[in-house]
């Protein structure tokens, strides 16, 4: 496997080297020891709001792949299942659906909502049967605030994953979020998914990049925070006409100007928090040099939609997508190995970089 150490001394480290982002025998190690493990996001619980709901969702689609279920019993519980069937492994759903079990359209194994197994013919001779391997396995799976997460074998405990996001961001009403299809899409992108990851870690960039964007937050106040498996990023607005967010008095940032919170948590994940509401980034890697970027939006007050930081996220995108290529090209480069970190800007993906090195080489 590749070896890379960054120092922790970011006045004397050197980033990511170059090969990093082009080697595919790194990339399938990321996958397995980095991507696997983690925590994802599915989405809003609301899309299983009745009873006898199930929906298929591959974990990780492009690189992970595992087949899962979501469901919701009869009990009113949640429950995240191994969408394969556990007689000769044929995939169970391949859509959404609603009933009262589940059942294999290949030899008619059935299962309960919460994965038990229930019945399967030709099965009466079978001795020793069923036993809890017959069922479906089941995925630790959380709900937090009206949104879900699962993880197949997760290296962090998610409350701990997600504290720095319920502890500052707790007081906002989550569970009124709507979820808006005609601001949602996945974007296609042929580069390597850390630098989408390096380059969301900085805010350095903005003034260059996003001339536009770059109007309306207040460059010296900028603020990068790392936390233990994520980085926070503040944008303060530069002037009275931007929507700011209206803060409860008891909060630490109650009588700051904040146009927008930028959540990233380790590895794939990014928040996005406006007055208006939240978007969503999902990183999917699909190869060494092609990323899924899955954009999902949930809008809170509407009325602040087109104003401020998050006036026009698709074109930001576009910037960052456009700027993002180009770094992918200049990796290529056989005279280019890597660079060194500015101390005031790019504190973020620094810290993105030791995580990386933590994981792979732990
Ligand atoms: S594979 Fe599902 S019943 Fe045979
Ligand atoms: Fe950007």
């Amino acid at each position: 496997m590749l070896f890379f150490e960054i120092d922790s001394d970011i006045s004397v480290a050197e980033t990511l080297p170059a090969e990093a982002y082009r080697s595919q025998s790194l990339h399938e190690q990321l996958i397995e020891r980095v991507l696997a493990p983690s925590w994802q996001w599915f989405g809003s619980a609301s899309l299983l709001s009745e009873v006898g709901q199930a929906i298929p969702w591959s974990f990780l689609p492009g690189s992970v792949q595992e087949p899962l279920l979501l469901t919701r019993d009869t009990q009113e519980h949640l429950h995240c299942l191994s969408n394969t069937c556990t007689h000769r492994g044929s995939i169970l759903l391949d859509q959404p659906c609603q009933g009262r079990f589940l059942r294999c359209p290949y030899h008619n194994r059935s299962f309960e909502l919460n994965g038990k197994f229930r019945a399967m013919p030709g099965f009466e001779d079978v001795k020793n049967f069923p036993t809890e391997r017959d069922s479906l396995p089941r995925v630790p799976f959380e709900n937090w605030q009206g949104f879900l997460f699962a993880a197949l074998q997760p290296s962090l405990k998610f409350a701990d994953w997600i504290a720095p996001i319920q502890e500052r961001l707790g007081w906002v009403p989550w569970k009124e979020f709507q979820f808006s299809q005609e601001r949602s899409r996945d974007y296609l992108l042929k580069a390597n998914w850390m630098l989408y990851v390096d380059n969301y870690l900085e805010g350095f960039h903005i003034p260059y990049v996003h001339p536009a964007l770059a109007q309306v937050l207040d460059a010296d106040t900028y603020e990068v925070m790392p936390l233990p498996w994520g980085v926070l990023q503040i944008g303060f607005a530069s002037d009275p006409a931007v929507p700011v967010f209206d803060f409860p008095s008891f909060h630490p940032d109650a009588g700051q100007r904040v146009a927008a919170y930028y959540f990233w948590l380790f590895p794939n994940l990014m928040l996005n928090l406006y007055p208006w509401g939240l978007s969503v980034n999902i990183i999917l890697p699909q190869a060494v040099d092609q990323t899924l970027v899955r954009y999902q939006t949930f809008l809170w007050k509407p009325e602040f939609l087109g104003q401020g930081a998050g006036a026009d996220p698709g074109l930001v995108e576009q910037e960052d997508q456009q700027i993002i290529a180009r770094v992918q090209a200049g990796i290529q480069s056989r005279l280019y190995h890597r660079g060194r970190y500015s101390p005031s800007q790019e504190t973020g993906v620094h810290h993105f970089h030791r995580l990386l090195a933590q994981v792979l080489h732990a």
